[in-house]
């Protein structure tokens, strides 16, 4: 087989090998069934099977309260941009958006055809390379949604576990969080949010499923005059097979959920994700060639951005980069630079590759 390189890819990304080979092994033949996974209709026992487990390992690793749905949905984050709207915020009302970047930005721009909309914070000015210490919510907001890390920009509302990290949002309004680049990479309390969804691609598993995880009440509160696909009942009522579901993504996420689960579980690999973050931060603050573009006390433990000041040596680090093995590196077009995206999957020892690697380059391309 040809030899894996490091994958520093922002999504699809890098996915557990232990994962790829199990995978590998039901192609041909789910368990004893003789039917691939592929090949499984979404309606037999096998899937069901397969369903039902990977919902209940997301609701205990994620510690999921039980008036809570789990969905697998698709079209993306960015079909979550528009459904969210359409079904809660009305031409009367008031959504507030905290706006950290591209994706938050985007998801902005969907709600404003739906209703009223008020920015509560922006980091626009200093091209999102922070994240806003105070917010102002309007009066009485529909929801207030918020991008928990911003991976085009390198930064993370630095914990969602701990009212200090959050955004402060006041406590009887409903939080909706996109949490497409960090969802299940540090423990995440649930309760305080009244809608999590997240893209597969980054931690959980391959494109093409959509997690969403939300309150019992918003399933309800949800407009009724919609297309059937686009309400939330549907999905809620059906167990997510109202249509046929992405069932290989959805296999995979479930894989994906095992191998977290015997890395210790959020708990465990928050530890790992926050170990190779820092390892690659400490070398980014002592060296005189790299920078880290976030500001220090909002940086992403997902998406590590720097540059060398120089878009020419940046290009020129990239392109090294990539003849020794080191892929994805380039930065956003909006940043320049480099990002390395180290998700869960992301060994801590590709991790210490990369930090070898910038120590050489920088020794070869020291400024006299
Ligand atoms: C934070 C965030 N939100 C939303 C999206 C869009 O996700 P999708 O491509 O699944 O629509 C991305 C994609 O990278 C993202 O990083």
């Amino acid at each position: 087989m040809t030899q894996r390189i490091w994958n520093f890819s922002a999504g699809p990304a890098v996915l557990p090998e232990s994962v790829l080979e199990e995978a590998k092994n039901n192609l041909l033949s789910l368990g004893t069934s003789g039917i691939g996974i592929l090949e499984h209709s979404h309606r037999g026992k096998a899937f069901l099977a397969v369903y039902e487990e990977t919902e209940a390992l997301c609701r205990e690793i994620g510690g999921i309260p039980s008036n809570y749905k789990v969905l697998f949905l698709q079209g993306g984050a960015s079909s979550q941009f528009y459904q969210i709207p359409m079904n809660f915020l009305t031409k009367d009302r008031t959504a507030d958006y905290l706006v950290t970047g591209v994706w938050s930005e985007k998801a902005l721009e969907e709600a404003v055809r739906f209703g009223g909309t008020h920015t509560a914070c922006s980091s626009q000015d200093k091209n999102f390379s922070y994240i806003p210490h105070e917010c102002s919510f309007s009066a009485n907001p529909v929801y207030a949604h918020y991008t928990s890390n911003n991976t085009i920009f390198g930064t993370q509302w630095q914990s969602v576990s701990a009212a200090p990290g959050m955004p402060p949002v006041p406590a009887n309004v409903d939080l909706i969080c996109d949490a497409s680049s960090d969802i299940f990479s540090r423990p995440i309390d649930v309760s305080k949010h009244a809608m999590i969804y997240a893209g597969a691609q980054k931690n959980l598993g391959p494109s093409g499923v959509t997690l969403v995880i939300l309150r019992d009440d918003l399933v309800e509160r949800g407009a009724k005059d919609l297309p059937t696909m686009l309400q939330y009942r549907t999905h809620a009522k059906n167990e997510s097979m109202y249509n046929t579901p992405p069932t290989f993504a959805i296999y995979l996420v479930g894989l994906v959920l095992k191998w977290i689960k015997a890395n210790g579980g959020l708990a465990g690999v928050g530890e790992i994700n926050r170990r190779k973050a820092g390892k690659l931060y400490a070398y980014l603050d002592q060296s005189q060639l790299f920078k880290p573009t976030a500001a220090s006390d909002s940086r992403s433990q997902m998406n590590v951005t720097f540059v060398t000041g120089d878009a020419d040596l940046d290009a020129k680090f990239c392109s090294a980069a990539t003849k020794s093995g080191f892929d994805g590196l380039k930065g956003h077009r909006s940043v320049g630079g480099m990002r390395a995206s180290i998700y869960n999957a992301f060994p801590e020892a590709g991790v210490e590759a990369l930090i070898g690697f910038l120590q050489k380059f920088e020794a070869e391309n020291a400024k006299a």
